[in-house]
């Protein structure tokens, strides 16, 4: 049975937590580590169910990592030394890892398959195809989507250096390319439309593989090699912005959220919560790792509703469901647009927190690349805003997530179905909510 959320309201969070790694930087010092020469450590590594794929991935293609708690450590194979898995790859929920895990291996010798759950199967994926098969990649899918193969053995040649102009601005589609590119002839060069995470680049630069940015224009030389280093992975931000948005909205609140990575192109969520008139305070401000981190201190403050600047939606793609609860207790009308990827996340997530809100009795409305949240934070701090609800979270850990913080101001339990992939992302999360003032059980809701 499918694990529900009951979420019982309460009015203040308090305290000072680390929340879980970086999902994305977790993902990547596995696949890097890998095919690096020599011996990786990471700390902080996250122990969710998507970053745990991609090092079970891994660990079919002969490399052996060790791990305990949240450290690994990755005995490298170097770039060419993976070997052939004996089954199809299954990467469960996680879009990053089957992307840019489609970039690593278009460029091994050997065939693969490469599959995923009903929300991953239901992704596309022509989005990575296009490009990798312009450098000469071989895939077969299922009408763009997984199940796919990538059939090495069909390549007349090596993969070759291309130059991609991204269609749209996604950090997996410029990952997978520079990833493949690293097994390319020549040079490869990625062209966004607007700046996406950066964490490919960094971290490469952190294994010794040189990689030039300049402006919108990334590009690296294929066929070098990546030196073992020691990956320090910071607090994950899309996981601190559920309790960002939680203090800031919850009367009384005082949160401190330590180590947590605030590389610029992640910090979309600081500038509009900023915006809104969130009292965000960033201290002992530092660099690990190539990855810039601060600890986050949230007191409560009463929000406006804004236009979402169109430039800082890939900056806080995925923190896009919280951002709405936020909308929801600001006063005035929130108005988010430019982010149509939002449809092909994990859900369509566009639909899912609009029918969230509406369900917690707040005027929202669908557009075609994002929604108008009517807030209603012209009542009292006491007063709730939403209704108690039942909500489903579409199976996405970012929804279900979200609809928990909402209860922070609501009149009656929040009901939340579906809840198991919230392990995905932020394993822990209930009991470090309820630690910090949620009143969050879970069970199998009536
Ligand atoms: C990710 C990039 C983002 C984000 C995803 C993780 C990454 O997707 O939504 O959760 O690690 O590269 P796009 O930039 O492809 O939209």
């Amino acid at each position: 049975m499918p694990t529900d959320y009951i979420a019982y309201p309460v009015s203040t969070l308090t305290g000072s937590v680390r929340v879980p790694g970086d999902k994305s930087i977790s993902h990547r010092s596995v696949m890097l580590g890998s095919i690096a020469s020599g011996t990786t450590h990471v700390s902080g590594f996250l122990c969710g169910a998507d970053a745990i794929a991609t090092m079970n991935a891994f660990r079919s293609m002969g490399v052996r990592i060790d791990h305990q708690g949240d450290e690994l450590t990755i005995h490298g194979v170097g770039r060419d030394g993976l070997t052939p898995p004996r089954q199809q790859i299954d990467l469960g929920n996680s879009g990053t890892a089957m992307r840019l895990m489609m970039g690593v291996l278009a460029g091994q010798a050997f065939d693969l398959r490469m599959t995923g759950d009903a929300s991953l199967c239901s992704r596309p994926m022509g989005r990575i195809v296009d490009p990798l098969a312009a450098m000469g990649a071989v895939f077969e899918t299922s009408d763009g989507r997984a199940p796919l193969a990538i059939r090495n053995s069909d390549r007349q040649r090596g993969l070759q250096g291309i130059r991609y102009v991204l269609p749209m601005a996604s950090a997996q589609v410029k990952s997978a390319v520079l990833l493949a590119g690293l097994y390319a002839s020549g040079t490869t060069c990625v062209h966004e439309p607007a700046p996406t995470r950066d964490h490919t680049e960094r971290m490469l630069r952190g294994f010794g593989y040189g990689v030039q940015t300049q402006g919108a224009e990334i590009c690296l030389q294929g066929g070098g090699e990546l030196i073992a280093c020691d990956i320090d992975v910071p607090a994950d931000i899309s996981s601190a912005a559920f309790f960002m948005v939680g203090a800031s909205i919850a009367t009384g609140s005082d949160l401190t959220l330590h180590h947590v990575g605030v590389n610029p192109t992640r910090t979309g969520i600081l500038h509009i919560l900023r915006r809104m008139g969130a009292d965000i305070a960033l201290s002992n401000e530092r660099e690990v790792g190539g990855e810039p981190v601060a600890d986050i201190r949230i007191r409560s403050a009463p929000l406006q509703g804004i236009e979402i600047p169109e430039a800082w939606v890939p900056l806080a793609i995925d923190e896009i469901p919280v951002v709405a609860i936020a909308a929801a207790c600001a006063s005035g009308v929130t108005r988010l647009t430019g982010a149509e990827e939002l449809r092909v996340k994990e859900s369509d997530r566009i639909m899912a927190i609009v029918s969230a809100l509406q369900r917690l009795g707040i005027r929202a409305e669908e557009t075609p690349d994002g929604f108008i949240v009517h807030g209603q934070g012209e009542r009292s701090p006491n007063e709730p805003i939403f209704t108690a609800a039942e909500i489903d979270s579409h199976d996405d850990h970012r929804i279900a997530m979200a609809a928990s913080i909402a209860s922070l101001r609501a009149a009656g339990p929040v009901v939340i179905r579906d809840c198991d992939n919230v392990a995905t992302s932020f394993p822990g999360y209930l009991e470090m909510a309820n630690l910090l003032g949620l009143g969050l059980q879970d069970g199998v809701a009536g």
